[in-house]
């Protein structure tokens, strides 16, 4: 773990010195959990959101994308439930007066339970080899079958308190789980209280609470408030669905590991409307369709598991993560969600207004169910980063850093390297790059020896160099310099294009995704 936490720092300095994240407002010594993204930071950014979007709205005819406003009138967030519903359970440590959120330390109590029984497994996988079977493993062996239950009888406490907001009852299993702050390493512990997220400011120059506004905490109810507006508008039919990128905005009290848990951050959410009574099936379906999409990138299946909610949020019928192996260990990337006609229900109550569906099929009106899919960018931002980003010792001994970014997503697709700045090599990488810029965001780059060029582009994911020399004049060809396996191959310039789009085309990575 503490290597991780390594791993971690080296990504945030990382990140700092080639223009992906900087701290915010950096020169008053910055802003608690709140970051800026550099240049290449918002290239990788705005590709992230390009897959999600062209996967999500543009592969889906029955998808559409809006972009509603962050401001909405404030009765909307009363009718959602997050006013009154929407809050932490917070304990603080008397002795380190440190503050957690008190479900978190009992998770990060239960993943500690989780990592002995994954520890017992392995033992068991090395020591019977080829004939180790997991699933017969974790059913006999005493020690997986203690911890299990350990976890399982952990999880219903959680739940059970958490359901009857009964804060003494988390309190009480924290102290009888002996956790203690990581910081004093004691037990000293406060009550636990709740902790409303939401920001909160006021609109125009009238005070009082009328005028209060909050700052969304969810994109989602931008989608439920023009449910109607979007189906009427669209002439869509159910089942449908209303995608939206933007920020979003709570009020975290635990903000911490980079950009994983921010006070602003952006969220890629769809909600998908659905008939009563079909949700589980569009949840099934939503579960293994996003799985898929993320699994397309490239970052490692293994990396990625399911964990279903121990407690469900006030809209839900059934929820659960998609979870991603960053540097801190398994953590939540993707929340999907059967969210029951909850949120429409709750706008018709609080508004007056009808929001329902004639379905002609079935020749009557109803509130549509919806299964939404919500993924942070910020963390899938950090997941890119951190699978991609390794420090290789070569064969000669030297080191390079290289991000393995997925092709489609990295800053630059190629960069266009003159071998030496005179005899018309210049000109002739110039040409090449604006044949490129039209369809690729490409860098030119003459300065320094040709090796530490490629060093630089190793360092920030350039799939591709290629390096312009004299013998390009005479023939028209190019050297392309592969980042991952650093082979080079000397082509024809007329075949350039083809070989990027083969590597980093938005048509290669969804007609992967299409085929899977
Ligand atoms: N509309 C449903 C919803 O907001 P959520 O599980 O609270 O569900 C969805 O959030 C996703 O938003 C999470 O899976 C996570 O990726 C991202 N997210 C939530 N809080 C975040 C924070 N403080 N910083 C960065 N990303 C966050």
């Amino acid at each position: 773990m503490e290597q991780n936490q390594d791993k971690l720092k080296d990504i945030i300095s990382h990140s700092k010195e080639y223009g992906f994240i900087f701290p915010s407002s950096e020169i008053y010594d910055g802003l608690a959990a709140t970051y800026d993204y550099g240049q290449l930071g918002s290239e990788l950014k705005n590709n992230i959101k390009t897959y999600w979007w062209k996967a999500m709205v543009q592969m889906h005819e029955n998808i559409v994308g809006i972009d509603a406003a962050i401001f909405m009138h404030p009765t909307t967030w009363k009718a959602s439930g997050h006013v009154d519903a929407f809050n932490d359970p917070l304990i603080d440590n008397k002795d380190s007066k440190k503050r957690y959120r008190a479900d978190v330390l009992i998770e990060e109590h239960i993943e500690k339970i989780r990592q002995k029984i994954q520890k017992e497994v392995d033992k068991g996988r090395n020591r019977f080899g080829a004939e180790f079977d997991e699933n017969q493993f974790k059913a006999t062996n005493p020690n997986v079958l203690r911890n299990a239950e350990k976890i399982a009888s952990i999880e219903e406490r959680m739940k059970s308190a958490l359901d009857n907001n009964d804060l003494e009852a988390v309190r009480n299993l924290i102290l009888d789980l002996e956790i203690v702050c990581p910081i004093s390493g004691s037990k000293n512990w406060t009550e636990v209280r709740q902790f409303n997220l939401m920001f909160s400011t006021e609109l125009g120059s009238v005070a009082g609470d009328a005028a209060t506004i909050y700052l969304r905490p969810e994109t989602a109810q931008g989608i439920f408030v023009n449910f109607l507006n979007v189906q009427k508008s669209g002439r869509m039919k159910i089942p449908f669905g209303i995608a939206q990128i933007g920020k979003a905005f709570r009020n975290e009290i635990v903000a911490r590991q980079f950009i994983f848990r921010m006070r602003e951050f952006e969220q890629m959410e769809m909600q998908f409307f659905v008939r009563p009574g079909e949700e589980m099936r569009w949840y099934e379906y939503w579960k293994e369709a996003r799985e898929k999409w993320h699994k397309n990138l490239g970052l490692g299946n293994h990396n990625y598991r399911f964990h279903d909610h121990i407690k469900l949020a006030h809209y839900a019928n059934a929820a659960c993560d998609i979870e991603f192996n960053f540097p801190m260990g398994f953590k939540e990337l993707e929340g999907i969600h059967s969210r029951t006609d909850f949120d429409l229900k709750q706008h018709e109550q609080f508004s007056g207004k009808k929001l329902q569906f004639f379905d002609p099929e079935m020749n009557e009106s109803y509130v549509p169910y919806v299964v939404e899919t919500s993924v942070g960018l910020d963390r899938l931002f950090l997941a890119v980063l951190s699978s991609s980003y390794q420090n290789e010792k070569l064969e000669d001994d030297s080191e390079r850093i290289v991000l393995k970014i997925p092709a489609v997503l990295a800053p630059y697709k190629a960069a266009v390297l003159p071998l030496i700045k005179k005899d018309g090599l210049p000109e002739k990488a110039r040409e090449i790059q604006k044949a490129l810029q039209f369809e690729y965001n490409v860098q030119y780059d003459e300065k320094d020896a040709i090796g530490r060029r490629y060093r630089r582009q190793d360092a920030i994911g350039t799939p591709i160099c290629i390096t312009i020399d004299h013998q390009t004049l005479e023939d028209n060809t190019i050297t392309i310099r592969d980042r991952d396996t650093m082979i080079q191959e000397r082509i024809s310039i007329d075949k350039l294009e083809q070989k990027i789009a083969e590597k980093a085309s938005w048509k290669k990575i969804l007609t992967d995704l299409d085929k899977n």
